[in-house]
């Protein structure tokens, strides 16, 4: 239980000092509220029921000095606990759940037989969603190659991945599609690039040989492009099969996943107001020129020249409108500077090919907050996309304050930046945004990638000090949930 003074404080936050209280009413019904987790960062049961290793298992048991402590092997074991946390969802009202589905778990070899524990794990765990009326919105690479793929030949650098990767969707779209209506192909398909394929953190560690991590496989003058224009086949392949195939019978929705910063020149001058639209570019144009236009932005040709891959002209059809929605995912702003670097025509990386240097926005009045609260660069966001793709329907993925993992339950720094975002959310639907749907990041904290669980973004504190990894609400719980059946707290 809360205390009262807690609760009391709780009560001021929804009301919201000089506004009218936030509510669920400030949105259209078919708006929707849920949370986010992925399949590595909450599942566990690593070894159970024939699933086999992802990049991810590889890279985190790896124990060779990478960014973070523990592994994914037992999570949150949501695998065994998921009808005590869909119950906790329910309870708290929310009203759509985003999880991942592990490939490795429903395709141990990425290819091939079909496991069936996989297969009824998902399904239980989709049913018992469905039944008390949550809505599924299945992420289906939430970055855990099958090993085995990466084995073979080297995962997404491959273009083969592009059919394994449709078969895998074909998969999942016959065996959950009846239940499951909204799908997104790639999570963060820029970081993955990027930070798999360049800078090096995030597996399988494919990066440029001036990185800063100690890794030396890959060719960084390529490979995220290479990988990105695979994703981008991969997703149009897997949607024209959904279309084809299951769309006039499942009337689901088929979208991709990108992290854009919020970007803010560090000064008005000309250079570093067009690097800034240079880094829009390089970090989303590079996915959503494609899906609106059919091909990559004029910019991006001119800075990498023939490291970019061209898209034939039936690629280019493919790709183009192959998207019902976009998911963003939004927690950073940055300083965006020209770093005068000029063009890098048949060398360099993506880090240098994009000329910028970045600096962590840190606005004055709340740069306590470990993650800071910018509403208004995050409309100012959804507003250059509007701008630039036209009104595409919007879901807002992942959206959540960072805290240090045995933090008080009395999370304030969450509830006053959901409250923040939410705010801000209900005046730009009214200032006519497509916005669809809000997921917090995350329902509960999980195993955080880079951090393991040093930190957390969670609704519920998962103590990983009891045996049974018991969730106890935090403050943040208790406002959603308020918010969520809007209805005003009796102190
Ligand atoms: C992005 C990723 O999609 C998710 O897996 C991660 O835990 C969160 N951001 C927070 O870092």
């Amino acid at each position: 239980m809360l205390k009262v003074v807690a609760v009391i404080e709780l009560v001021l936050v929804i009301l919201h000092p000089g506004s009218h209280a936030l509510s669920r009413d400030d949105f259209p019904p078919d708006f929707v509220f849920g949370a986010s987790t992925s399949a590595y960062q909450v599942e566990g049961a690593a070894n159970e029921d024939g699933r086999k290793p992802s990049i991810w298992d590889t890279f985190s048991l790896a124990g060779n000095g990478n960014m973070y402590e523990g592994d994914g092997n037992v999570a949150c074991d949501q695998y065994h606990k998921y009808k005590e946390d869909v119950q906790l969802m329910a309870n708290m009202g929310l009203e759509a759940y985003r999880f991942s589905i592990s490939w490795s778990r429903l395709i141990p070899d990425g290819r091939g037989q079909v496991n069936p524990k996989g297969l009824q794990y998902y399904n239980n765990l989709i049913n018992e969603l469905t039944t008390h009326g949550i809505q599924p919105h299945v992420t289906l690479h939430h970055w855990d190659t099958p090993q085995t793929l990466e084995d073979e030949y080297g995962g997404w650098v491959s273009r083969r991945f592009v059919k394994d990767f449709t078969n895998f969707a074909d998969v999942c779209f016959r065996e959950f599609g009846d239940r499951v209506k909204y799908w997104s192909t790639v999570n963060e398909a820029n970081v993955q690039a990027i930070f798999g394929y360049d800078v090096g953190m995030l597996p399988p560690q494919r990066c440029s040989m001036f990185s800063t991590v100690n890794c030396t496989r890959g060719n960084s003058s390529t490979e995220p492009y290479l990988v990105a224009h695979h994703m981008l086949l991969a997703h149009a392949s897997a949607a024209r099969l959904y279309r084809k195939k299951y769309q006039g019978i499942q009337h689901g929705l088929i979208g991709f996943n990108l992290l854009p910063f919020g970007l803010v020149p560090l000064t008005d001058s000309i250079d570093d107001v067009s690097a800034t639209q240079r880094a829009q570019e390089f970090l989303i144009g590079w996915f959503m020129n494609p899906f609106a236009f059919g091909d990559y932005p004029d910019i991006m040709k001119k800075y990498v020249g023939s490291r970019l891959p061209s898209f034939t002209q039936k690629e280019s059809n493919l790709v183009k409108g192959s998207i019902d929605f976009i998911g963003i995912n939004f927690y950073y702003s940055f300083y965006v500077k020209n770093s005068h670097s000029s063009l890098h025509k048949d060398n360099g990386d993506y880090l240098t090919d994009i000329s910028v240097e970045m600096r962590r926005y840190i606005p004055n009045d709340n740069s306590t907050y470990q993650v800071p609260i910018t509403p208004e660069i995050f409309i100012g966001l959804l507003d250059s996309l509007k701008n630039a793709y036209g009104n595409i329907p919007i879901y807002i993925h992942e959206n959540g304050q960072q805290t240090p993992y045995n933090s008080s339950l009395e999370d304030w720094p969450r509830v006053k930046y959901l409250q923040e975002y939410i705010g801000c959310l209900a005046d730009a639907l009214r200032s006519g945004f497509n916005v669809k749907g809000y997921f917090v990041w995350s329902f509960m904290d999980v195993f955080e990638l880079l951090e393991g669980y040093k930190s957390s973004f969670g609704l519920y504190y998962v103590d990983r000090n009891d045996p049974s990894l018991r969730r106890l609400p935090k403050l943040s719980a208790e406002w959603y949930s308020e918010f969520l059946k809007s209805k005003p707290m009796d102190p």
